[in-house]
């Protein structure tokens, strides 16, 4: 199922690329979160192929294109991954594609059309880029490259990160927030990041790139340090080394 995955997310990719550029059709889902027509078009591409596969598996997309069987199987599917960059033409952004068995991460894969590059991991199998990929080895927060993101709805809600934001920006050597969290993620996996951390995300956002983080050896949790599961808004990514250190200066403990 993970070569299935890896193919079926090289599709969209090429649909993706295909678009970039043209006009493109809005949907306005809040007052600044869109859907284009590509959205629309490559969760159209991955569904179908899905359903073509695997008819009996249950389907979860963004855009609504879902369905439920009963199936321990379960696909969680973002169709583009930092929608408002492919909007702009800002080459960052991703299709992202898990597999969940019996509501755990079995399979993910992330896909950056822009730069051809494929992030793969199967349970216990560790991660791929090409060949295996693994953490950094950085150890001082100071020292570290983190990345981060904010909810579409930071106007209207307390919880929208700039709080946890302002906090760790005097402690780390940097933050970015580049706009695809699930690519946020892959970048962690290879160690081009040592962190990422959001508020309310989405099973689509976070489940392939935190499938991705573990079978690179690095550590997922709730932002504070405890359990997080792929259903769970609040995540932080890391290579392990600077985990804690983060988890206390996000959970305000620091
Ligand atoms: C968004 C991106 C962004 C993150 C938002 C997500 P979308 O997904 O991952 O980086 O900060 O929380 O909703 O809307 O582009 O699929
Ligand atoms: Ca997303
Ligand atoms: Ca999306």
């Amino acid at each position: 199922m993970l070569d299935f995955a890896i193919e079926t997310a090289h599709a969209a990719g090429r649909l993706l690329r295909a678009r970039v550029g043209q006009r493109r059709t809005l949907t306005f889902k809040g007052d600044i979160d869109i859907a284009t027509d590509a959205d629309l078009a490559s969760e159209a591409l991955i569904v179908a192929a899905i359903r073509n596969s695997y008819p009996d598996h249950n389907i979860v997309a963004e855009e609504g294109g879902g369905q439920r069987t009963g199936s321990p199987f379960t696909w969680v599917i973002d169709p583009i991954d930092g929608t408002t960059n492919y909007a702009q033409g800002f080459p960052y952004f991703s299709v992202s594609i898990a597999l969940l068995r019996e509501g755990q991460l079995w399979a993910g894969v992330v896909y950056d059309p822009s730069q051809d590059e494929l992030f793969a991991a199967q349970r216990g199998e560790g991660t791929r880029l090409n060949g295996r990929v693994q953490v950094s080895s950085c150890d001082r927060l100071i020292d570290a490259l983190c990345s981060t993101g904010f909810p579409y709805d930071r106007s209207t809600v307390a919880d929208n990160n700039l709080a946890e934001f302002s906090r760790v920006l005097p402690l780390a050597r940097e933050i970015r927030r580049a706009g695809s969290a699930a690519l946020e993620l892959a970048y962690v996996a290879c160690g081009r990041l040592d962190a990422h951390w959001e508020k309310r995300l989405k099973p689509w956002d976070s489940a392939a790139g935190a499938l991705l983080v573990r079978e690179a050896g690095g550590r997922v949790s709730a932002s504070g340090g405890g359990d997080w599961a792929p259903d769970s808004p609040d995540l932080l990514a890391s290579n392990g080394h600077i985990h804690e250190e983060l988890a206390r200066a996000l959970s305000a403990e620091s």
